[in-house]
């Protein structure tokens, strides 16, 4: 058994996260400031022993004798990482900080949940890990793309200078039950104007594509990712290869949902990179043949249902 900590546990992919940990015989420890995830992920283990849930904001150092730690605490969707963007850059800088400093300390392993949005908008597709990326420092989506690469920076050089024993995983566009209903993401919007009828908002013409991942494919690839030999540091992409664009993903929405919703069209959001799409050979490489198995349509199905049993549980 042992002893992991969970950065933003509470949150979407945390919550996944702290389950399989949970299950497979570990003992977690979760750390939210439930800015953007909340007890009502993780209430099923809150009864379990080997389950602790502690209200926390990494920007603060926080102290505990753990093996592992995975980092995850950070806003991801634009809406909530653009509400107080100082905050934002400070979670990922100090947060990664803090938490470097904590597994130096006690000389545990530590995993930097990382995103595809260090490419920024790629002019390489789709996009290896060698790519060092194309993003606008000084735009409205730098706090988030910026400050995860400050962290990327602290992770490898926390290893060169000290040898702390990091790993980095570069998250592409991931879904699944637990997203938050109002987060602004894609799928989580399309279901939720499906579900309530509500007309489905694309940005653009919808030709522009994004890669989705289900959430149980990224927690198989971060729990591998986390038993690799001390010397692979990372960067590695943790994502699914299969393009969509948004148009394709609007209609298996209404098509699952049965939804008589109608597609409407919005100016595009600033900065708002046309494709992006994980190469994930490395991934298969290191991580033991891994690869996505959940197809969209299975996770789109599990989704909405999960969506559908929220928005008839509310008011
Ligand atoms: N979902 C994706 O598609 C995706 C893609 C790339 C990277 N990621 C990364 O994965 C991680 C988890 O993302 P998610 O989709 O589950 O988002 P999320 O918003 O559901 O989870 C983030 C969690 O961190 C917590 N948090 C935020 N600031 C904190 C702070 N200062 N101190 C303590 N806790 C704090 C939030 O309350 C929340 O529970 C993030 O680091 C994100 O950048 C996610």
């Amino acid at each position: 058994m042992k002893r992991i900590l969970v950065t933003g546990g509470a949150g979407f992919i945390g919550s996944h996260l702290c389950e399989r940990l949970i299950n497979e015989g570990n003992e977690v420890i979760c750390l939210d400031n439930y800015f953007t995830g909340s007890k009502s992920n993780v209430v099923h283990l809150i009864n379990n022993p080997f389950f602790e849930l502690i209200r926390h904001d990494v920007t603060h150092p926080y102290f505990v004798e753990v093996d592992e730690i995975y980092n995850l605490a950070c806003p991801a969707s634009p809406v909530h990482y653009q509400f107080n963007p100082i905050k934002t850059i400070k979670t990922s800088v100090m947060g990664a900080i803090n938490m470097l400093g904590l597994a130096k300390r006690i000389k545990a392993r530590i995993l930097q949940a990382s995103t595809s949005e260090v490419y920024g908008d790629p002019l390489i597709h789709p996009q290896p890990e060698a790519y060092w990326g194309n993003v606008n420092p000084i735009g409205i989506r730098s706090c988030y793309d910026e400050g995860k690469r400050c962290a990327e920076s602290l992770f490898l050089n926390y290893h060169r200078q000290n040898s702390v024993d990091i790993k980095v995983i570069r998250i592409f566009n991931t879904y699944g039950p637990r997203m938050h209903p109002n987060d602004g993401r894609v799928v989580s919007n399309f279901i939720v104007q499906a579900l309530k009828g509500q007309p489905i908002t694309i940005f653009g013409d919808g030709s522009q594509t994004r890669s989705f991942q289900y959430v149980d494919d990224l927690v198989e690839g971060m729990m591998r990712m986390m038993q690799t030999p001390k010397a692979f540091t990372g960067p590695i992409n943790i994502g699914n290869p299969n393009e969509f664009s948004m148009m394709e993903l609007a209609r298996e929405v209404i098509d699952i949902t049965g939804s008589r919703s109608e597609i409407i069209h919005l100016p595009l959001p600033e900065d708002d990179p046309t494709q992006r799409q994980p190469d994930i050979a490395l991934a298969k490489e290191r991580l033991n043949g891994w690869e996505p198995k959940v197809q969209l349509r299975e996770g789109l199905e599990k989704t909405i249902s999960y969506f559908d049993n929220l928005l008839k549980s509310q008011p």
